[in-house]
């Protein structure tokens, strides 16, 4: 099966040229103008932009946490984020603490195989670093190709490890070329507040966003900081939110310590005043919180300076019936928001439209830089000869408006309601199968691959 796109704007984090492309089943075999080849399906794409597929390294599908699970699953979510122009996800493994990572990895195939319509790959979160768990890293890494590492520095009793476990992790990752991945906020500290606004009876949304102040953020990333730098391995800050936990790898990268990071969407476009809305607010509960006006200004310019590499967005949808679970205590909300479907839109829209990044830096953030710091470049994140075939064909001018009576996504609210969004995306491919046209559904249940990945 080949296909032959036509005269589109084709960007790339370093390009930005008119072409043709023509895709031999899964990868892309040619790019030229006016390219003379025989083709089973032409897409004519003049006056269109032309993107590598989305890469959101950052969303749980079918994850249990906080006594329920994400309501998204493997099919519905990955094509949920075909709909948005993101064909590739990376979903989080949770190991059980006093099991093994094996144990851990076994259970999410188990809910994936066979099941996603979108490519998809496996951080490995270690909650439980011991003398048994260190013996799994390598086979992780080389056997079953997955090279990132996530620890928790909160969520005390369920998935936070303590420095002396991150550093022993650290060492032994850093052994064997991975990398660590970190939720980097105090968990100790979180704790006390949330215990002592409970005490207090403020048992309101807007107390779980008081509970978790951006010095819970600037001290953990700061210390995460600091025993990466020490332990020399490569270390990657996920869901950042606030200008202190910035300034804090910004320290760090003066003492020429390796550490990036990842903001989602969401820290970039929403704010704190949502909290204010009494049990509405419940819709954005999710670690960390969102912040204030100046971090998103801040949030703009680490992704304008390089610092902040990567834009995700810790996808872990629920249902209104599970966010009624902490309706008279808002530390039972389950923390997470749905956004897979909307990462590339908004992105374009809140960034390129209204002139905070230019089109080049847009792909980084959106693609390519995520899969060259996972291990998957050029097979994705890349429009050249011998990459996937993963390709968005996106409307720059067309206007649109967001709601959960038209999103794709598991979950019975929008956490974007009535935005309106500039830019839309049109046709999307994925190794060479147009899987979305014009919000055409072609998308098929088992055809994302699991993507191994390289040190
Ligand atoms: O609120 C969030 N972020 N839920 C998912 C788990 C995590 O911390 O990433
Ligand atoms: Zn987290
Ligand atoms: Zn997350």
């Amino acid at each position: 099966m080949s296909l032959l796109i036509k005269n589109g704007r084709i960007i790339t984090s370093g390009e930005d040229y008119v072409a043709d492309l023509f895709i031999e089943g899964e990868t892309i075999s040619a790019i030229g103008k006016n390219l003379n080849v025989n083709a089973d399906r032409t897409i004519d794409a003049t006056g269109l932009m032309v993107f590598p597929g989305g890469i959101d390294p950052h969303v749980h599908l079918d994850m249990p946490f906080m006594g329920t699970y994400s309501s998204d699953n493997y099919e519905t979510g990955t094509r949920a984020a075909l709909f948005g122009g993101t064909t590739m996800v990376i979903d989080f493994i949770l190991q059980t603490q006093g099991k093994s990572l094996r144990h851990a990895l076994e259970q999410w195939q188990g809910r994936s195989n066979g099941n996603a319509c979108g490519d998809y790959s496996f951080h490995m979160a270690v909650t439980d670093f011991n003398p048994d768990t260190k013996k799994e890293i390598q086979e992780i890494i080389e056997k079953e190709g997955i090279t990132s590492f996530k620890t928790f520095m909160a969520y005390k009793g369920a998935l936070m490890i303590n420095d002396s476990q991150m550093v022993g992790l650290m060492q032994e990752v850093k052994r064997h070329g991975g990398m660590v991945t970190v939720h980097a906020t105090n968990g100790d500290m979180i704790d006390h507040l949330v215990a002592k606004h409970r005490s207090e009876g403020k048992m309101a949304p807007l107390y779980h966003y008081l509970s978790q102040p951006e010095v819970t953020e600037s001290e953990a990333s700061g210390r995460f900081a600091a025993m990466a730098g020490y332990t020399g391995v490569r270390g990657y800050i996920v869901h950042m939110t606030c200008e202190g936990a910035l300034n804090a790898i910004r320290d760090a990268s003066k003492k020429n310590h390796n550490v990036i990071a990842e903001t989602c969407i969401q820290y970039l476009m929403l704010d704190a005043s949502l909290y204010e809305n009494n049990f509405e607010g419940a819709k954005w509960v999710m670690s960390p919180p969102l912040r204030q006006k100046k971090d998103q200004a801040a949030l703009w310019s680490g992704i304008q300076q390089g610092t902040v590499q990567v834009v995700a967005t810790d996808h872990c949808p629920f249902k209104w019936e599970q966010k009624l679970m902490g309706k008279d205590d808002f530390s039972k909300i389950p923390n997470g928001h749905p956004a897979i479907e909307h990462r590339m839109e908004l992105l374009f829209s809140e960034g390129v439209a209204k002139g905070r990044i230019d089109l080049n830096r847009f792909v980084e953030v959106n693609s390519t830089n995520a899969a060259k710091i996972f291990g998957m470049f050029p097979k994705k994140g890349s429009i050249g000869i011998g990459s996937d075939a993963d390709i968005v064909l996106f409307n720059p001018n067309e206007k649109h408006t967001l709601s959960a009576s038209t999103h794709h996504m598991n979950v019975d609210y929008s956490a974007y309601e009535g935005v309106e969004v500039t830019g839309k995306v049109k046709t999307v491919v994925l190794r060479g199968q147009v899987v979305v046209d014009n919000d055409k559904d072609l998308t098929t249940r088992g055809y994302g691959q699991f993507i191994k990945r390289q040190v």
